[in-house]
């Protein structure tokens, strides 16, 4: 059982050291003379142009990575994206035409409440393209169009290499629309691609901060609460910090906007509160970084204690942190597949610290095929 999971006392842990695999097996074969390569397409290429709405759908980590796909297909389409909780979309009567795309995201393919939006989105003449790692599972089997991740079966109930994976797929949806639309950034989205191609060595090279994350996990595994603070692509990031916080840990964790600090959040900063921040690059999008430095500035001067993952060489944000992590250089849209990674090895940390059982935990399962 030892073999199985790797040397690891648990598969979670070992799933989180496959992700430079997961995210480089989900490139593999969906690029191929400089185009994006769906797994299977029963749409043209004019019901494609056709779209004029995306709304995508999904239910825990997926919904997450889907936070984050708004951010690519809006910027490189020009495509409005809404992005939905798989839970929530058919009870509100969404606006749904033979225009509108709808992106399903799921690991396991048998979500039920993903499932029964695909099904609404069908009744109303949407069509159904979905991200799943499952082949043959029942949401891929009833989509116009499918991507597969190839992240590998995932064990451990919270999902870790099946998220990085679902990131990475949704960056090829957007690319896939931005190829058959038409796109404002012709050059960056040729490019993207072989950014894509980097990152993997770049996860890598995140996992070698672990032995520091853990350090600083099991220097917080007592807290009560725990905050996660980001913006713009960080802000998915925080939210799923948070959430593998609450599922392996068990420990009241939120994940801000750090915009929103100073609308409410910020009341309950008080001395020694750890909050995570998610620095954006510094040679990123203009101002996002000044931003979220005095962001942090602000929560600093009111006690918390702040521990920040920025990008390597960021001397700027030194003084703000109390603990560091530092993570490779990379695109401004492709952070988060390196950002999130430490918060899943300090979860873990954590919740085994607390002496949980991170593969199984309690109330949770790896697939929920009711309502
Ligand atoms: C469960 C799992 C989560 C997962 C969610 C969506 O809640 O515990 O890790 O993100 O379902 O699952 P799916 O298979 O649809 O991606």
């Amino acid at each position: 059982a030892a073999a199985e999971k790797g040397g690891h006392d648990y598969f979670m842990l070992k799933e989180i050291e496959e992700q430079p695999q997961a995210v480089a097996d989900t490139l593999l074969g969906h690029f191929a003379d400089g185009k994006i390569v769906l797994d299977e397409q029963r749409l043209s290429e004019q019901d494609l142009r056709d779209v004029d709405k995306v709304f995508v759908v999904a239910c825990g980590s997926a919904y997450h990575s889907g936070l984050l796909a708004k951010y690519a297909i809006e910027h490189w389409t020009r495509l409005p994206v809404e992005v939905e909780l798989a839970s929530e979309f058919r009870y509100r009567d969404p606006v749904l035409d033979r225009s509108t795309l709808v992106v399903a995201i799921s690991q396991s393919g048998e979500t039920a409440d993903t499932l029964e939006a695909v099904r609404h989105a069908k009744d109303q003449k949407a069509r159904v393209l979905a991200v799943c790692n499952t082949n043959g599972s029942q949401i891929p089997r009833e989509a116009d169009a499918v991507l597969y991740t190839r992240a590998g079966p995932e064990i451990g109930v919270a999902s870790t290499k099946a998220f990085l994976a679902q990131v990475t797929a949704n960056y090829l949806v957007g690319l896939a629309l931005a190829q058959a639309r038409g796109t404002k950034y012709p050059d960056e989205v040729a490019h993207e691609f072989s950014d894509l191609e980097s990152m993997p060595a770049l996860v890598q090279r995140v996992l070698e901060t672990a032995p520091a994350v853990r350090a600083i996990a099991r220097d917080l595994a007592q807290s009560s609460t725990v905050l996660f603070l980001g913006r713009h692509v960080g802000y998915p990031v925080a939210l799923e910090g948070a959430l593998k916080l609450k599922e392996l840990a068990y420990m009241h964790a939120e994940g801000f906007a750090a915009g929103e600090l100073k609308h409410g959040p910020i009341a309950l900063i008080e001395d020694g509160l750890p909050v995570i921040v998610v620095m954006p690059s510094p040679k990123g999008r203009a101002m996002l970084h000044s931003k979220l430095l005095s962001n942090i500035r602000e929560i600093q001067a009111r006690g918390a204690r702040t521990i920040v993952i920025a990008e390597e060489g960021d001397d700027t944000v030194r003084p703000f942190a109390d603990d560091l992590i530092e993570i490779p250089a990379a695109p401004t849209l492709l952070q988060p597949l390196l950002s999130t990674v430490p918060l899943q090895i300090f979860a873990a940390e954590i919740a085994q610290a607390r002496g949980y059982d991170v593969d199984k935990p309690r109330n949770l399962a790896k697939s929920v095929t009711v309502e």
